[in-house]
This record gives C-alpha cells, sequence and structure tokens, in this order.
C-alpha cells in the first residue's frame, strides 16, 4: 500500500469516525415525553422501596439522563397520613386526604424537575420556578414491580405548594400565576393569592409563570435569533465547501498519483527510473538520462 493510500483510507476513517460520534451525540440528548419522564422516576423512586423504613423520607438516585431534576420518595400508613397529613419538600398535604381505593400504606414520591423544567413549558408564558410534583401509588405491590397509582380525594383544607426560589427573567410581567398540571388534564392556570404559595385539590405537576415579555421584545429577539442563524449557516456553508474542496483535491492527486503508478507498472522491466517526491507523489525523473547528448557540432550557426 502506498503512502497516499494508507493517508485516504485514514482520512475516510476519520470521516466516518466523526460523522457516527456526531449521530450519538444527537441521540444521546434524550426526549423524554412528560408521562414517560414520569414512568421512569416512578420506575427508580418505587423499585427499592420495599426495603425502605415507613415514614422516612429518602432521596432517589435517577439515570444520568435525568440528571438536574431530584426525586424523593416515602412510604407511609394510611391511617398516619388521613389524620395527621405530611409535610415534605414543596408539599403541604394537610389531614383529611383521603387515598382511594384504600391502601394500608401509600407511597408518595416527589418531583423537582429542575433544569428537565422545560418539559413543562407553557405557550404564552413563562415558568419562573422549577416544576415540582407529586404522585401517590398503592405501597402494597411494591414489591412485585406493578406499580399502581391512587387517587386522592380532598375533603377539607387543600394542599399547598410552597415555591422557595422565584427567578424573573428581565422584562417579565410581575403579575405571578399558579399553574397546575393535573394527571392527564390540561394546564390550569389560576391567581396567586399568597406569594410563593399555590393551592391544589389533585396531584400532579405545579408551578408558577408570568406572561411572556410584550411582543416588541418578543420581536427583536426572534430578528437577533434569525440573524444568529444566518450567521451558523454560512460558516457550517463555508466548513462544508472547505471540506468538500480538500476532498477534491485529495481525490484528485491520488488520482494522479495512481496514474503515475499504473504507468511505471507498464514500464516494468524496460529499465530502472529515479525518482523524485512531487508532494505526496513519487514521481519518474528524467534527471539522469540514459546516454549523454554529445553535441557533435559546437559551431554557432
Ligand atoms: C434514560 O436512561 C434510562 C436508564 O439508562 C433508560 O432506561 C431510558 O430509556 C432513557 N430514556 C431516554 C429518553 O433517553
Ligand atoms: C426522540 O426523537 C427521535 C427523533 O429525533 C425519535 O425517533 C424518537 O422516537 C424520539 N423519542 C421519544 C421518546 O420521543
Ligand atoms: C441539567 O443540569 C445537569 C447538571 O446539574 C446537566 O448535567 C444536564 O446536562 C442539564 N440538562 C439540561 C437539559 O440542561
Ligand atoms: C411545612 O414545611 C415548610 C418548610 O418546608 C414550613 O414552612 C411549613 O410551615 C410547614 N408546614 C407545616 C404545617 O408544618
Ligand atoms: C401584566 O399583565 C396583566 C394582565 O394579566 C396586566 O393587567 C398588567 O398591566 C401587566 N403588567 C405589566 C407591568 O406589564
Ligand atoms: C384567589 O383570589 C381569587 C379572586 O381574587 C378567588 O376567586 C380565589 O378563590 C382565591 N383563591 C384562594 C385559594 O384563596
Amino acid at each position: 500500500m502506498s503512502v497516499m493510500d494508507m493517508k485516504l483510507m485514514a482520512c475516510f476513517v476519520l470521516v466516518v469516525f466523526i460523522s457516527i460520534l456526531s449521530s450519538s451525540l444527537a441521540q444521546s440528548s434524550s426526549n423524554f415525553t412528560r408521562d414517560s419522564l414520569d414512568f421512569l422516576v416512578q420506575d427508580y423512586a418505587l423499585r427499592g422501596l420495599s426495603r425502605a423504613q415507613t415514614g422516612f423520607i429518602h432521596e432517589v438516585s435517577l439515570p444520568a439522563n435525568l440528571s438536574g431534576m431530584e426525586a424523593l420518595v416515602v412510604r407511609i400508613r394510611s391511617g398516619n397520613f388521613r389524620s395527621k397529613g405530611v409535610n415534605y419538600t414543596s408539599f403541604t398535604i394537610p389531614p383529611r386526604v383521603l387515598p382511594i381505593p384504600h391502601v394500608r400504606r401509600l407511597a408518595l414520591v416527589f418531583q423537582n424537575l429542575g433544569n428537565l423544567s422545560s418539559y413543562y413549558s407553557l405557550e404564552g408564558y413563562s415558568l419562573v420556578t422549577p416544576v415540582v410534583a407529586f404522585f401517590a401509588y398503592d405501597a402494597l405491590h411494591i414489591s412485585s414491580n406493578r406499580f399502581k397509582r391512587i387517587n386522592l380525594i380532598v375533603e377539607g383544607d387543600p394542599i399547598l405548594v410552597h415555591f422557595p426560589q422565584i427567578v424573573l427573567p428581565e422584562h417579565a410581567n410581575f403579575t405571578l400565576k399558579c399553574v397546575q398540571y393535573g394527571v392527564n388534564e390540561p394546564a390550569k392556570i389560576s391567581e396567586m393569592n399568597t406569594s410563593n404559595l399555590c393551592f391544589t385539590r389533585v396531584q400532579g405537576h405545579f408551578s408558577i409563570v408570568t406572561l411572556m415579555e410584550p411582543k416588541i421584545v418578543v420581536k427583536k429577539n426572534k430578528k437577533e435569533i434569525l440573524w444568529k442563524c444566518w450567521v451558523v449557516g454560512f460558516a457550517l456553508a463555508f466548513i462544508g465547501l472547505v471540506t468538500v474542496a480538500s476532498v477534491t483535491m485529495m481525490m484528485i492527486r491520488y488520482l494522479k498519483c495512481k496514474k503515475v503508478e499504473e504507468m511505471e507498472k507498464q514500464s516494468n522491466g524496460a529499465e530502472a527510473f529515479n525518482y523524485v517526491w512531487i508532494g505526496d507523489c513519487k514521481m519518474p525523473s528524467a534527471a539522469t538520462l540514459r546516454t549523454q547528448p554529445i553535441l557533435e557540432n559546437r559551431e554557432v550557426p
């Protein structure tokens, strides 16, 4: 194999490697749906729970594609839950919340979606807190990996959702609203009467939103994005062009070399050439000729 063949092969290997790498990078940016995300968290939260002690909340170790969010799980006796209520993380569940159907023990799974909150972004609004969530399960069938969600009927005071950190975006409309995503229900927006506090009578996901910035700002942002898009597009096109050009050059050089090699093979046995290296090409050279020309007539005409 000639040096050129080896270089070409290395180049192809590199191209294939880069394309595999970029496609695998594209795939590793995982795309959940809201439901598939919940199911994955539920799986990780409840699997080990049968060995856990009743009444102690503990953190769930989540897979790498859920890094950026947090989950907690606790198992409680139904009687305690109904008579005393619970107060964990963002949620204060008061007494007189009834699990339906009746279970002896229930498991509560709490989520804080952190930077995965964007799965709950709402058209026309911006989220100003991470999305938090809670769900109730029958704890009895957990050991058999059959996770059964149960309903909660709020008979008395509503469930409180606390939001400790609110980050207002620039140019925000400071009218904050509570948003609630009940199970299989559309998002429900309501006034926030007490600061940093929302009320609910169902389980699901919760956050605080403000109206999106005024239209003019959005337009300017769009222009900016378009401009950036053009810049990136041109840069990519340029890189592509340069790549295509250099690959073409390489191909042309390779073909030239190949031709010369063939010529050399055809003339094999005839006589030995001297070679010079021109670029990456081994070229036969006629620097030393077979017979030295002898000038027969030294007279200048
Ligand atoms: C996230 O990771 C878990 C565990 O590695 C895997 O089971 C699940 O399919 C992944 N989901 C997505 C959407 O990447
Ligand atoms: C993720 O996106 C890819 C294409 O971009 C699609 O084929 C795949 O079904 C999606 N996965 C989920 C869980 O939505
Ligand atoms: C969320 O944050 C974690 C680190 O806390 C990071 O590894 C992950 O890539 C982030 N995800 C997104 C979608 O920004
Ligand atoms: C529940 O805990 C929060 C802090 O996590 C606290 O502010 C609140 O007063 C507690 N509520 C009850 C009823 O204990
Ligand atoms: C915010 O939006 C409300 C309507 O929801 C409007 O009445 C109020 O004037 C707006 N405030 C600002 C500062 O834009
Ligand atoms: C919040 O205020 C609105 C009207 O101001 C009222 O209709 C609603 O019941 C209040 N919500 C709570 C939970 O107090």
